[in-house]
Formats: C-alpha cells, sequence, structure tokens
C-alpha cells in the first residue's frame, strides 16, 4: 500500500507548467472519486471539471484571483448534489425528503471524500494539486459560472497539473499527540496548548509573518489578517443564505 509514500508526502502545488494532462491521467481521477466511500452509496456530489481559459477567467475573481486557477491545467469544483438523486426518486414515485441541514451535511461529506480520493490519484500520477477554499467563499457566483441548478451546492475546489518546480519541504503539521486521543477526549490544559503550538511558533517563517504583520504572535495572524471576524461573519452567512436557497431549507 502507498508504495511511492504519497499519502506521507502531500504537498500543496501552486504553480504549474503549461503541459496538458493526458485524459487518461483525469479518468484515473475520476475513477478514484467515485469509489470513495459514500453515504448509502448515493454519492450525494457532482464534480464539475474547467479546462478551458473562458470559465477559468470567470471562476478567477471568485478565488480571489489566485493564479493557480488560470495557471492550472485543470480546476475541479466538488458540489454536494441532491438533485441527481431527487429526480430518480420523483421520476421512481418515491418521495425525497434531503433539503435539510442533515442531508447537506452527508452530502459535504461525500464531496469531500471523492475530492481527497481525486487528490491522491492525481499526486499518483505525477501531478501537484491545491485545494482552495474561496469556493464556500462565492458559492453562489460560482454556481451561476457553472451552471449549477438548484440542489447543487459547490464545496471545495481542487486545481491540478505538473508542478513547476520540484516539491520542496513538507508543510509542518501538529505531532499526531496533538489530535489523536485515546478512548475519550482528553481536553488540552494551557500546558497541551503551549507544548504544541510553540513549535509551530518558533518556525522562521512564522516568525516572519507576525514581524511583517506588526502582530504579536502567531494566533493573531490568523484572527487579525487571514481569517479576519468581519470575513468569517460575511462570507459565513452569505454561504449559509445560499444553501438554504438552493437545497431549499427552512
Ligand atoms: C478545504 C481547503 C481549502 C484550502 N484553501 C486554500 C486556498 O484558498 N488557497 C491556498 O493557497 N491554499 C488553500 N488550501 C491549502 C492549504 O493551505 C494547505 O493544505 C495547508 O496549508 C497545508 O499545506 P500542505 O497541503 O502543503 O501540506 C486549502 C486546503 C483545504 C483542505
Amino acid at each position: 500500500m502507498d508504495k511511492k509514500g504519497i499519502l506521507l508526502n502531500h504537498k500543496s502545488i501552486r504553480s504549474f507548467l503549461p503541459r496538458i494532462v493526458d485524459d487518461s491521467i483525469i479518468m484515473k481521477i475520476f475513477n478514484a472519486a467515485i469509489r470513495a466511500s459514500n453515504t448509502g452509496n448515493m454519492q450525494l456530489y457532482s464534480i464539475i471539471l474547467s479546462t478551458q481559459p473562458k470559465v477559468k477567467e470567470d471562476l478567477l475573481p471568485l478565488h480571489f484571483n489566485q493564479e493557480m486557477v488560470k495557471r492550472a491545467p485543470l480546476v475541479f469544483t466538488f458540489c454536494a448534489d441532491i438533485n441527481r438523486f431527487n429526480k430518480w426518486c420523483k421520476l421512481r414515485n418515491a418521495k425525497p425528503s434531503y433539503d435539510n441541514f442533515l442531508w447537506f451535511s452527508t452530502a459535504v461529506t461525500d464531496t469531500i471524500l471523492a475530492a481527497e480520493n481525486a487528490a491522491l490519484a492525481a499526486e499518483n500520477a505525477g501531478l501537484g494539486i491545491c485545494f482552495l477554499g474561496t469556493t464556500m467563499y462565492n458559492a453562489e457566483e460560482i454556481a451561476k459560472v457553472l451552471t449549477l441548478p438548484k440542489g447543487v451546492v459547490p464545496v471545495v475546489t481542487m486545481v491540478a497539473g505538473y508542478p513547476a518546480k520540484p516539491t520542496d519541504e513538507l508543510t509542518e503539521r501538529l505531532p499526531y499527540q496533538a489530535v489523536v486521543h485515546f478512548e475519550r477526549y482528553h481536553d488540552y490544559s494551557d500546558s497541551d496548548i503551549e507544548k504544541y503550538y510553540s513549535e509551530l511558533e518558533k518556525l522562521d517563517k512564522m516568525k516572519n509573518f507576525v514581524q511583517e504583520n506588526n502582530l504579536e504572535n502567531l494566533a493573531q495572524v490568523f484572527t487579525n489578517i487571514r481569517y479576519p471576524e468581519e470575513n468569517n461573519n460575511l462570507f459565513s452567512k452569505k454561504y449559509l443564505d445560499f444553501v438554504k436557497k438552493s437545497f431549499r431549507m427552512e
């Protein structure tokens, strides 16, 4: 299993060669995505692959002009989808009742599992990938560009292509002890938090983020710069409003 070490060597790639990806690789990505476990084998997701410059240009501003959307040969938008399943139920005189929060969450779970399988298949084929969470920030606008019907909500985007440069060192992680709990959840003491996060805080690149932004510490880089309160509140409301409209939840 994992002879190439794909699982332990993932690193997000954000710049790509202008090299076309063969259809046989794209098929491997699709087939890996649909092989993922999913709720009741209902596969409550759809995958939109965008390769045309015009579509990618339309998507670019909706991803806050992250250049990789334009430069990557493949842009996959993974969507939670109850539309297809509802249509099947209605055609077969079965009454669907999936327009609620439980089933949105279920569809998101299926979607994310398919997306990660796609990512692993892409990396296994020598491609680099990066996920984009900006999909949730502008989901309604992205849905318009991709002509998504009601019941189909964009969840996450993945760009993929041949990496422009060799992968450098892996991105840091918390140690497994920080995220794994045996038998029951053992809540974190202040000293646990100190222990787990101080390693991150000591890294030069993290110290630079703090200095460049004139802040006191790394946590403030997240709360004040990367994911500030006003954006969190704005985009959370925007996404929830769209999901409610699309899934007709009330
Ligand atoms: C749901 C999700 C959303 C992400 N959104 C972005 C994004 O909008 N822009 C970006 O450059 N990277 C994005 N990333 C990549 C993460 O920043 C990256 O996975 C994380 O920093 C760990 O680095 P690594 O993937 O190189 O190990 C996203 C990753 C995930 C899983």
